[in-house]
């Protein structure tokens, strides 16, 4: 291993501020972003996201953040952790991993390791980034220049598979590339990385880990889109099913974000291109896609049993960010279903803890506070955030409601009640 290896982390969002924070407590460490604001916040020690506490940003003593490129050229080993959306088609936008790839070409040099962390789908890392980094450097593969690919598997909000505890796939160009980024991982990690035979394993192996977890709640959606026609209660007969040893645990909901709603379509771009139609992949995204809707449905019909509708309402919304415990809205399925409920003009508090302000919506007031909380006539349990729990209990929840009021539970964690109905 090279005596001294100085990190470059180019793009600081909830996957590339955990990596600089640990690389900086062991290496000396560049956090690379383009967005200014988020340089002059990280720089006071404030990660806008609520992923990081002031007090790692304390231990992370070797880490710098900058938005100069200048201050990146000391480095010799670059991890790309940047965006890797989609565009309004469903179709991978690798513009920005381009552009990203492209920024490190200036500044490479003989003996430097990239390392890309964005999810992708098979191909790119040797395809579009190699030959940008090559071209660009006039540096060879393999002789000037290493490469690698290692997935993140972090998942925001959740305390117990963080950075430092899950395993860490990784792969390389050559022998020579995988045993070093082997080495440079292994010092931030409990438990040692899963070296893979190449690239191409790597890059797919992330893929289909989150096109498995899409399939299986699309899976569960389409159960209980099935037993709420039937009028049988989907908790129930999961809980039944559960009871067998392979019955696979998973729970109807909504899809969002930009990984499990996302990743499937660079799996099918790439089976697309090469002649196979993943027809269940597809299937699988239309049903998740659709399920806020089937939400707003099954509401409608609950208001027309009591002669209702959603305009002569006070709802209270409960959760608007794509998944529970983070603070993240991209691609928020509760946040589309909030919008429907607005179109038909109803008048809508959404209570979430991890949102100051939602600037997409204008119409609504964001409560952060549980105490503010009034009476309402309709409560949606949209986002099971662990605030929440206050709710759960039939004493607790019943303040809430107005005489008539309900409430409409998606994740089947209110306690029972005549008012009470779940998905
Ligand atoms: N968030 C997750 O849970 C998660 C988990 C595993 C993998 N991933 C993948 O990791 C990648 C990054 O995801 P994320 O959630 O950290 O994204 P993010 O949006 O939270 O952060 C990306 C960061 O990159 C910066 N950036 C954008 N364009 C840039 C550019 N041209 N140059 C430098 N910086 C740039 C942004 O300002 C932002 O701070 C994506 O490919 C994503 O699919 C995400």
């Amino acid at each position: 291993m090279k005596n001294k290896y100085r990190i470059c982390i180019f793009g600081l969002g909830y996957v590339g501020l955990p990596l600089a924070i640990e690389f900086g407590k062991k290496i000396e460490t560049v956090g690379y972003d383009i967005n200014k604001k988020r340089i002059s916040q990280l720089s006071k020690r404030n990660d806008f996201n609520n992923d990081i506490k002031p007090i790692e940003f304390q231990r992370s003593k070797k880490l710098i953040f900058t938005n100069d490129l200048n201050k990146i050229m000391s480095c010799n080993f670059y991890i790309i952790c940047v965006p890797t959306p989609v565009d309004k088609k469903n179709s991978p936008d690798l513009f920005i991993l381009k552009d990203a790839t492209n920024k490190i070409s200036k500044v490479l040099k003989k003996g430097d390791i990239v390392v890309y962390e964005s999810t992708v789908y098979p191909g790119v890392t040797e395809e579009v980034c190699i030959p940008i980094l090559s071209k660009n450097s006039k540096l060879q593969l393999n002789k000037d220049f290493y490469c690698g690919y290692s997935p993140e598997r972090i998942n925001p909000g959740d305390s117990s598979h963080t950075l430092k505890k899950i395993t860490k796939i990784i792969s390389g160009s050559n022998k020579f590339a995988l045993n070093e980024i082997y080495k440079i991982y292994n010092k931030i990690l409990l438990s040692r990385p899963y070296k893979v035979e190449n690239i191409r394993i790597a890059e797919a192996a992330k893929i289909i880990e989150n096109t498995q977890r899409d399939i299986n709640i699309s899976l569960m959606n389409e159960f209980s889109i099935i037993l709420n026609k039937l009028g049988i209660n989907t908790n129930s007969v999961l809980n039944a099913a559960k009871t067998k040893w392979n019955f696979l645990d998973f729970k109807p909901g909504l899809v969002g974000g930009h990984c499990i709603g996302v990743d499937p379509y660079y799996l099918t771009y790439k089976a697309k291109k090469i002649g196979v139609d993943p027809k269940v992949i597809l299937a699988g995204r239309k049903t998740n896609d659709k399920m806020y809707k089937f939400i707003y449905l099954k509401l409608k019909e609950k208001l027309k049993k009591r002669n209702l509708n959603f305009r002569n309402l006070n709802i209270l919304f409960l959760g608007v960010t794509f998944k529970e415990n983070i603070s993240d809205t991209r691609n928020s399925q509760s946040l589309k279903l909030v919008k429907l409920l607005l179109k038909n003009r109803s008048k809508i508090d959404i209570y979430d803890p991890f949102i100051k302000e939602i600037n997409e919506i204008k119409k609504t007031t964001v409560i952060s506070e549980w105490k503010k909380i009034k009476k309402y006539d309709l409560i949606i349990h949209a986002v099971k955030h662990k605030n929440f729990n206050i709710f759960y209990n039939k004493k607790n929840y019943i303040k809430y409601l107005t005489k008539k009021g309900f409430i409409y539970d998606i994740h089947n964690l209110f306690q029972k009640g005549k008012n009470v109905f779940f998905l």
